[in-house]
């Protein structure tokens, strides 16, 4: 209710300014145009596109299948576990510079080890990075495996055993890639092993397949966050068990966008999830495709949408809620939030 007296004409600079953390963001996805470029360059390996313009220009997609494509090709670039380590300094420090304290990264070893790369190339990279995160840039940083869901779950396992000699380094297994036909069930005995190993659990469901992949990944998967989510807006009973539950969302605004799961950003269902009492949280999903980092989610969305600083305060403090960071350091956020809060309390 107080943050009510904060002037609605200072929300986007509270919306930027606010302390917030990022569970939903694929590495590969925060590749710029420039780095592949440059990464290209220094592993003499050839680009499709002729400019860093022309490589931009192509990023318009129907889909989130037209999206994956060209995703792909941009991995291509990757072949050292110094150029792993470079594009996860490059989304820290965007990070930093978006009030981001603390950050659950998504990267997959399968696409890599498609091109054939080992997956400790990968994670060491990624992980030196994480590691280097607090000094660095003041964020902290942890690392979720998403498989790939358009492969077989025995090529799950595969990945699964082959990460478990860097085990310590990874804090969660996801579920990633094309939704539609690849339903959470597919993933039912590997999930359940990595549980036993003790993985946190989340995966994708609900980005453009409906509902019924969301009841699964709690039902079946037992995952603890779902990621995007969206599509539970269509069966109220669900939107009430998420709140019930208290299932955090990472819900993707620009991305949902950019894909075609919404058409406008002003019929997206943030708002409506909020005030059901869903704990959603804001997040970038693959910026560099995308053309926002995590605060332009959050400016974007309240510029669309009815939202105010309640609104604000809650996304900021759920992304700390829905974190798998320990409880000290989720106290020592909330409070940095709390501060930050007070300082745009209206006289
Ligand atoms: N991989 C990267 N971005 C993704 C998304 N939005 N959905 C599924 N898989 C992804
Ligand atoms: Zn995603």
């Amino acid at each position: 209710m107080l943050y009510r007296t904060i002037d609605p004409e200072r929300l986007p600079e509270l919306l930027c300014k606010m302390p917030k953390a990022e569970l939903h963001m694929h590495i590969e996805g925060s590749l710029e145009p420039e780095l592949m470029f440059a990464l290209a360059r220094r592993n003499g390996v050839a680009m499709k596109y002729p400019s860093v313009e022309a490589l931009r220009g192509a990023y318009e997609f129907d889909n989130l299948q037209s999206f994956l494509d060209i995703y792909h090709e941009g991995t291509l670039v990757l072949k050292t576990e110094q150029d792993f380590y470079d594009m996860t300094c490059a989304y820290l420090e965007r990070a930093k510079a978006d009030n981001v304290l603390h950050t659950e990264i998504f990267f997959d070893t399968q696409t890599h080890i498609g091109h054939g790369l080992a997956a400790k190339v990968v994670v060491d990279g990624l992980y030196r990075a994480c590691q280097d995160a607090p000094a660095k840039y003041g964020v902290t940083a942890s690392l979720i495996l998403c498989f790939l869901r358009h492969l077989s779950e025995q090529e799950a396992f595969a990945c699964l055993e082959e990460v478990m000699p860097m085990r310590e380094k990874i804090v969660g297994i996801g579920l990633a890639s094309s939704e539609a036909g690849h339903p959470p069930e597919k993933f039912a005995r590997v999930f359940a092993r990595a549980k036993e190993l003790g993985f946190r659990l989340v995966a994708h469901a609900g980005e453009e397949a409906g509902p019924e992949y969301i009841y699964s990944a709690l039902d079946v998967l037992h995952v603890e966050r779902i990621d995007h989510g969206v599509q539970a807006i269509r069966d109220p009973e669900l939107v009430r068990r998420l709140a019930r539950e208290s299932v955090p969302l990472t819900v993707c605004p620009i991305s949902n966008l950019k894909l075609k799961v919404v058409h406008r950003l002003q019929d997206h269902c943030l708002g409506a999830l909020l005030d059901a009492g869903v704990c959603a949280t804001v997040n970038s999903d693959d910026p560099a495709y995308f053309g926002g980092y995590i605060n332009e989610n959050y400016t974007q969305t309240f510029a669309a949408l009815p939202l105010n600083a309640t609104h604000a305060y809650q996304l900021a403090r759920n992304s700390f809620q829905a974190s798998f960071m320990e409880e000290a350091q989720r106290k020592q956020c909330i409070e940095r939030l709390d501060k930050v809060f007070e300082t745009f309390y209206r006289p």
